[in-house]
């Protein structure tokens, strides 16, 4: 086996409005591996278009996303933030892909079945393909652990299927440069730490919390300010009885679930630890100590984004930057591959 550097690949579509939900489960993991990985987080814009998009929406999105990577505190300069179509090597080597991955494998992937509806003729070709560009994202880098949530678990198994494929099929022009047992890509792994915390939405506990939701108190939001997060949480639906003490007690009760699983993640602690303290209280009591919590944890990423983004050189010289140092780490790969699949360059 080759020892293949730890590095960290993930991706987050731009979509304005990020929630608790996006926050929770992804950007705040994305913070704690900087402690142990080289990390690459990438703005995946060209995934974006495989749906339809507003050009002006998309440009202000993928400023919102990096803006709130870098307020919760990701570093781009000790690490890698940067949008994927200022590094073309990602849609070269998707290329690639589309010729080394199956069409069989592709009419697997249920996020495309779900994604597509009913009417799949009108879909993008895009669409279809896109588990391969995400392949190439990821192996362009030769990343090994890639933090994903369980509706990407599908595609990231198709890039282990795409990495052995191509490991395999070109095998020999592999061995010819002197790369051991066809391991030129490295298989990446999921990367899985602890449970993620399921964010419902605020108005109704057994819908996940999302940005198509038509209420807007269903969310909780990094463009809300301290009165906005606290008017949504005193709204929140709730149940008439007091908080149980217990975790089971939550049973058949998701909206008290939800919260004590907001109010566990925001503060770091276990949902038994928060029933401890909380176990008996009428939910007037609960929320207060709720909205004191989600104010201190998200006000000042609220409030540093609102800055940032005012600044879009400032915002716009971050992706530049790091995509010319993702790209130094890319092209080498790229030509490489160029290489082993025959091509002539220059
Ligand atoms: N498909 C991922 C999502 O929608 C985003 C993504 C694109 C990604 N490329 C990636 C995630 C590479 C991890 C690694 O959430």
């Amino acid at each position: 086996m080759t020892a293949f550097h730890q590095r960290v690949f993930s991706g987050v579509q731009p979509t304005g409005n990020l929630h608790l939900g996006n926050y929770l489960g992804a950007v705040k993991r994305f913070v704690a591996l900087q402690q142990d990985y080289e990390c690459i987080y990438c703005v995946v814009d060209m995934h974006a278009i495989t749906v339809a998009q507003d050009p002006a929406e998309l440009t202000a999105a993928i400023r919102e996303v990096t803006a709130a990577f870098v307020a919760c505190g990701i570093d781009p300069k000790k690490h890698i933030v940067f949008n994927q179509s200022q590094v073309s090597e990602h849609a070269e080597l998707a290329w690639v892909f589309n010729c080394v991955a199956r069409i069989g494998w592709l009419n697997r992937m249920t996020q495309f079945k779900e994604k597509a509806g009913k009417d799949r003729e009108n879909a993008s070709v895009g669409l279809y393909s896109y588990p391969n560009l995400m392949a190439a994202d990821i192996l362009v880098y030769k990343a090994t652990h890639v933090p994903v949530g369980e509706d990407q678990k599908q595609h990231l198994e198709l890039a282990r299927d795409i990495a052995q494929k191509f490991n395999n099929d070109y095998a020999e022009a592999i061995a010819a440069r002197g790369i051991a047992g066809g391991a030129f890509f490295p298989q990446p792994e999921p990367l899985i730490q602890g449970p993620a915390p399921r964010v419902m939405s605020l108005r109704d506990g057994t819908k996940k919390m999302s940005k198509s939701d038509p209420s807007d108190y269903s969310r909780l939001t990094f463009r809300d300010d301290a009165d906005a997060i606290a008017q949504k949480i005193r709204k929140a639906k709730t149940d008439p009885e007091p908080l149980p003490s217990e975790v089971e007690g939550l049973e058949g009760r998701p909206e008290a679930e939800n919260l004590v699983v907001i109010y566990s993640a925001l503060a770091d602690v276990s949902r038994e630890s928060v029933l401890k303290d909380f176990g008996g209280a009428q939910f007037s009591t609960f929320k207060n100590a709720l909205v004191d919590l989600a104010v201190a944890r998200l006000g000042p990423i609220s409030a540093e984004m609102k800055k940032l983004q005012s600044d879009h050189a400032y915002i716009d010289a971050i992706l530049a930057d790091g995509s010319a140092r993702a790209r130094a780490i890319a092209k080498p790969v790229m030509d490489q591959v160029k290489d082993i699949v025959g091509f002539i360059r220059s």
